[in-house]
């Protein structure tokens, strides 16, 4: 291949341009393959995709990748940094006895600094290493840890929104806190990551209904509103969790309904993952609240809790992303989660022929546009959305036959990894490794 030219990114009046095989899902659903073109950037943004290089940009370096295909950056809405270290362990159990068992000890140990520390550069490096540059993530109860990621993120390179876990009933006495104090700590981050964090926003983070109670709910649903703050948690996941949910909330139709009472089905500000196991009207609700929900096919087959209906929501116009759900997901690499999406989604076909896979521009779609669309313009190379991309290229001495761009993007989603990834862009500049070992 050809050599590139050194990269210019951040210089005066010199955009990034780089040429290979660009491969995206467009927001209209179709999968966009141009082969050898030109993709620029204006500052943070897309300026546009060309198959001959446009005038204006006559003598600006061009970083050539030869045959290597491009395509937009990973996002993750759904994913636990302190379960980072907890990753493919505990999946003898479910839900709820791998959480007492695994998590809730796990994360307990994030009152220590030290820890907090080691992990969160982990997790912040093998989100790189992947190609996952934007993410949602929860992070511990505990505010200084969770501060302390969020400082971590923002000097990383990578955009992401951040939330200290609220909860304050069923668990354990390690991590159940005080209601008031629960709501002062989230409050007092959201105020310093808006004075001093430019990359890195906060998000309400209730873990799920079983562990919060109605009065903290409440008080973060109006933490929402005074701040308009998104909003990330778990819906009907497992048959036991959604037992539990109408055993605490008998007066409440769903579980959905449980969150909306209290605030916390902001409209196209909030995440849900899972939801597995939703009756008709909490469909609808979701649908009419904008919520953005986030399959996690790994986890849903390590923890065994089931297959989301996938195509159904689609159908619906419901928005939806694939995403890790580290540690009830074993990895965090999202190629390997989108490739499980699509695997889960055959398996349910074989038993309702209605519901069709998924085809590679959808999958695709659900790592990238998709959750990309919950973030703002982000997930594909159109003008005006976010210039993040990734320059995936085959692993020396495995490029054993002759394959597509199109076949090459799909190999890579099934088994590729990072050493498949040459370069990472992230709003128009190249970002490296973040920190060292
Ligand atoms: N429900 C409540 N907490 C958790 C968690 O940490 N992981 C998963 N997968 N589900 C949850
Ligand atoms: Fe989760």
């Amino acid at each position: 291949m050809t050599v590139p030219w050194r990269c210019c990114a951040g210089q005066e009046g010199i955009a990034v341009i780089l040429r290979g095989n660009l491969i995206w899902t467009s927001p209209s659903g179709g999968l966009e393959v141009r082969r050898r073109a030109y993709l620029a950037a204006d500052g943070e943004k897309v300026a546009g995709v060309w198959d001959a290089l446009p005038p204006e940009y006559a003598g600006q370096p061009v970083e050539d990748w030869g045959e290597a295909v491009i395509i937009p950056a990973f996002c993750d809405l759904h994913i636990h940094a302190p379960q980072f270290p907890n990753r493919g362990v505990g999946y003898g159990l479910q839900l709820l006895d791998w959480l007492e068992g695994y998590t809730f000890p796990m994360e307990a140990r994030f009152g220590d600094a030290g820890f907090a520390e080691k992990v969160w550069k982990a997790f912040l490096n093998r989100l790189w290493a992947g190609g996952t540059l934007r993410f949602s993530a929860f992070a511990t109860v505990h505010s200084q840890a969770t501060w302390r990621l969020m400082e971590l993120a923002e000097a990383s390179g990578l955009r992401g929104l951040v939330g200290k876990v609220n909860m304050d009933r069923n668990s354990p006495d390690s991590l159940r806190e005080d209601t008031g104090r629960s709501l002062a700590d989230t409050e007092e981050l959201v105020c310093r990551a808006r004075e001093e964090l430019k990359h890195t926003g906060f998000i309400l983070t209730p873990r799920f209904v079983p562990s919060t109670t109605e009065r903290l709910m409440d008080g973060l649903g109006l933490l929402g509103e005074k701040y308009d703050l998104p909003v990330q948690s778990h819906l009907a996941e497992n048959p036991s969790e959604v037992a539990w949910v109408r055993q605490l909330h008998p007066d409440v139709p769903g579980y959905a309904q449980v969150y909306e009472r209290h605030g916390l089905l902001r409209r196209g500000r909030t995440i849900m993952a899972h939801c597995i196991y939703l009756l008709p009207e909490e469909r609808a609700l979701l649908k009419e609240r904008e919520v953005t929900l986030a399959h996690c096919p790994a986890s849903n087959a390590d923890l065994a809790s089931g297959i989301m209906p996938l195509r159904q929501y689609l159908a619906e116009g419901q928005r939806c992303c694939v995403a890790s759900d580290v540690a009830g997901g074993h990895t965090a690499a999202m190629n390997r989660n989108a490739a499980a999406a699509a695997a889960l989604s055959r398996l349910r076909w074989l038993d309702r022929r209605e519901e069709s896979p998924l085809t590679l521009a959808e999958a695709l779609w659900l790592i990238t546009g998709g959750p990309g669309s919950f973030l703002g313009r982000v997930g594909a190379f159109e003008p005006g959305y976010a210039f993040d991309a990734l320059v995936i290229r085959p692993v020396p001495g495995d490029d054993l036959t002759d394959l597509s761009p199109e076949e090459r993007l799909e190999q890579f989603l099934y088994d590729g990894d990072d050493r498949s990834i040459a370069a990472r862009y992230c709003a128009g500049a190249p970002v490296e490794k973040p920190f060292s070992e």
